[in-house]
């Protein structure tokens, strides 16, 4: 039997957070509800963050209270402090995730925080979370390279990483937020991070600016790594990053990891559908 590769979706957060128009509630709940009929054991679809910094998540706690929830798929929320974890948690969010940055220029531009102050302000997220019972992800950005830093050293990534698992996150995401990492930077990052991060433990989130994700994810692939953070449509991008363009779209993750012979357990007739309601948002 073939392995299996999980894909993550973000789509209704990585992507959404970044679009211009407000979408309406209803669009942001049938895309979800699109989602949960694809296969997926866990889709982001929140981020309880200040409505000022990011406007198109403000109606976070709505999209959790109107979607139908499938079982066994678990709805995940972005809570960059005690507030946010706070929020996510009343809105009954299955999963939260911290999200910190490898290069100290884009933590300050994206949560306004030093890396050392971001680590602070994740403290008593992890605290309340483990009270709560809930998992916690932790994401690193700027895994490669920073839209202010520049190249972004591997053994900076390894060092974040290892700190957010050891305050308790159950899985780190590697984000390549501006989507410039090439299968050799994205190999000597994985490199240092694998040795101290067991790779069962690790996920890839690459963006597909300069088009090079699916040659990431397959470099991914030969370090071990069974976990792919993408998006319906290839939407997104992170307001924070400028010339960040979408994520790696779920659809074509599935297609290449179908073709190098892995499973995803994803209905890809739901998956098209999904992108096409995703691209219609982005148009509307
Ligand atoms: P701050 O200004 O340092 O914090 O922002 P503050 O505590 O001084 O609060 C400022 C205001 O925000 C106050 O409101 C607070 O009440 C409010 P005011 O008094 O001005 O009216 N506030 C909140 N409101 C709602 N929910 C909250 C919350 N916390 C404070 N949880 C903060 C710090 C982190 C809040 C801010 O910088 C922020 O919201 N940043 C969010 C940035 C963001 O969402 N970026 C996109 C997601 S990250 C990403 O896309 C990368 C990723 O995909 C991986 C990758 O690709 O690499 C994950
Ligand atoms: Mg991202």
């Amino acid at each position: 039997m073939s392995e299996t590769v999980e894909i993550f979706e973000v789509g209704p957060r990585d992507g959404l957070q970044n679009e211009k128009r407000p979408i309406p509630l209803n669009e942001k709940i049938a895309l979800v509800d699109c989602l949960s009929r694809a296969g997926f054991k866990r889709i982001e679809v929140a981020s309880f963050v200040s409505p000022k910094w990011v406007p198109q998540m403000a109606d976070s706690a709505e999209v959790l209270a109107g979607i139908e929830r499938v079982e066994g798929v678990r709805y995940a929320a972005l809570t960059p402090n005690l507030r946010g974890f706070e929020d996510a948690l009343a809105a009954q969010a299955n999963e939260v995730a911290i999200f910190g940055s490898a290069s100290e220029g884009f933590s300050k531009a994206n949560i306004n925080a030093t890396i050392a102050e971001s680590l602070e302000r994740f403290a008593p997220v992890m605290d309340a979370a483990k009270e709560a019972g809930i998992r916690v992800r932790g994401y690193v950005s700027c895994v490669t390279d920073c839209p202010y830093d520049g190249k972004v050293a591997p053994g900076q990534v390894a060092w974040l990483a290892e700190k957010l698992l050891a305050m308790g996150c159950y899985e780190i995401s590697l984000g390549d937020t501006i989507g410039q990492g090439t299968p050799e930077s994205v190999d000597a990052m994985l490199a240092a991070v694998s040795g101290v991060v067991p790779v069962t433990q690790l996920a890839g989130h690459y963006h597909d600016t300069a088009g090079r994700a699916l040659d990431n994810i397959e470099v991914s692939l030969m370090r071990g790594l069974r976990v792919f953070d993408a998006a319906v449509g290839g939407l997104g991008g992170c307001p924070y990053a400028p010339g960040a363009a979408g994520n790696v779209a779920t659809e074509a993750v599935h297609d290449r990891l179908d073709a190098l012979g892995y499973m995803t357990g994803l209905e890809r007739k739901v998956l098209a559908d999904a992108a096409d309601l995703a691209r219609a948002m982005r148009a509307g």
